[in-house]
C-alpha cells in the first residue's frame, strides 16, 4: 500500500466561518490532496443537512481536501464513513492507556459517540471539479456545557471521558495518521474493509432504530451498511434502503 500523507500542508487559523468554506476556496486555487485547515473557533461552522455546528475554541475544527479518482454521490458517502472509522480509532488509541477506556461507536452516517454521547460528527463535500472536502468536528476539550442547550446533553468531550486534558496538536498527529491509513486503503482496496470496520465499531446495526430524513420516517432495525455506504434497515419483511436522514437507536 502506498502510504498518504494527509495532513500536510497544514494551515492554522485563529477564526474562521467554515474550515470547509476556506478549504473550498483552496481547493479550487488547486491546493494539494492532503491539505488541511483547522480553526481555533469557527463563527459559522455548518453541519450535516443545513445545520450549523457550535465552534467554540477548545475543539478540533478541520477540513481536509482530497482528491480521490471520482466525486460522485456514493464516493462522498464512502468518503465520510472513512473519516468516521479514523476518529474512532484515533479516539481508540488515545484512550487506550485508560484503565477502562471509554466505548468508542461510529452512528451512520458520520457521527463517533464515545459512552453513548456524541463526540465528533464528519462533514463530506463535494468540491466541483475533482475535490472532495472532508470536514471534522471533534468536541476535544469543549464541555458540553459550551454547546447550546439543545444538543448539550446528547454530545460529549474527549476530555471529559479521558478526565484530564488532551493535547491538541498530539491528537491532530494521530487522527492523521489514521486518516491517512484508512483513506490509503480505501484508495487500494475500495470501500469493503473500511465498511468491515465500520460494522465492527456500529452504534445502529442490529438495533432497533427510528429513521427521520428529508423524504422518509421508519422504524426498523438496521441491518446492514451497504457497499456504497447507505444504511439497510428492515421493517417486518421489507428492506429499505436510507441515503441520508438521521438515525436514533430506540429503547424498547
Ligand atoms: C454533523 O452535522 O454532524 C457534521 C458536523 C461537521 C462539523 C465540521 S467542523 C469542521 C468542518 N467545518 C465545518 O463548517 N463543518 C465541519
Amino acid at each position: 500500500m502506498t502510504p498518504r500523507r494527509l495532513g500536510r500542508p497544514l494551515i492554522r487559523l485563529e477564526t474562521v466561518d467554515s474550515t470547509n468554506r476556506a478549504a473550498a476556496e483552496l481547493a479550487g486555487q488547486g491546493a494539494a490532496e492532503g491539505t488541511v485547515v483547522v480553526a481555533e473557533v469557527q463563527t459559522g461552522g455548518r453541519g450535516r443537512l443545513g445545520r450549523s455546528w457550535s465552534s467554540p475554541r477548545g475543539g478540533l475544527w478541520l477540513t481536509t481536501i482530497l482528491r480521490p479518482p471520482a466525486t460522485a454521490g456514493e464516493t462522498v458517502a464512502t468518503l465520510a464513513l472513512v473519516g468516521g472509522v479514523a476518529v474512532a480509532e484515533a479516539v481508540g488509541r488515545l484512550t487506550s492507556w485508560l484503565d477502562q477506556p471509554p466505548e468508542v461507536r461510529v452512528k451512520w452516517p458520520n457521527d463517533v459517540h464515545l459512552n453513548g454521547r456524541k463526540l465528533a460528527g464528519i462533514l463530506g463535500q463535494v468540491c466541483p471539479p475533482d475535490a472532495v472536502l472532508l470536514g471534522i468536528g471533534l468536541n476535544l476539550n469543549v464541555s458540553p456545557e459550551e454547546l447550546p442547550f439543545d444538543v448539550r446533553s446528547l454530545a460529549t468531550s474527549l476530555g471529559r471521558e479521558a478526565g484530564r486534558f488532551m493535547d491538541p496538536s498530539a491528537s491532530l498527529e494521530v487522527l492523521f495518521a489514521e486518516l491517512s491509513h484508512w483513506y490509503g486503503r480505501w484508495l487500494d482496496e475500495g470501500f469493503a474493509p473500511i465498511r468491515r470496520r465500520c460494522l465492527d465499531l456500529s452504534a445502529t446495526i442490529g438495533r432497533p432504530v427510528r429513521v427521520s430524513g428529508p423524504d422518509l420516517e421508519l422504524e426498523g432495525e438496521a441491518v446492514d451498511i451497504m457497499d456504497d455506504g447507505a444504511l439497510l434497515v428492515r421493517t417486518g419483511g421489507r428492506d429499505t434502503v436510507v441515503r441520508s436522514g438521521d438515525v436514533s437507536v430506540r429503547t424498547q
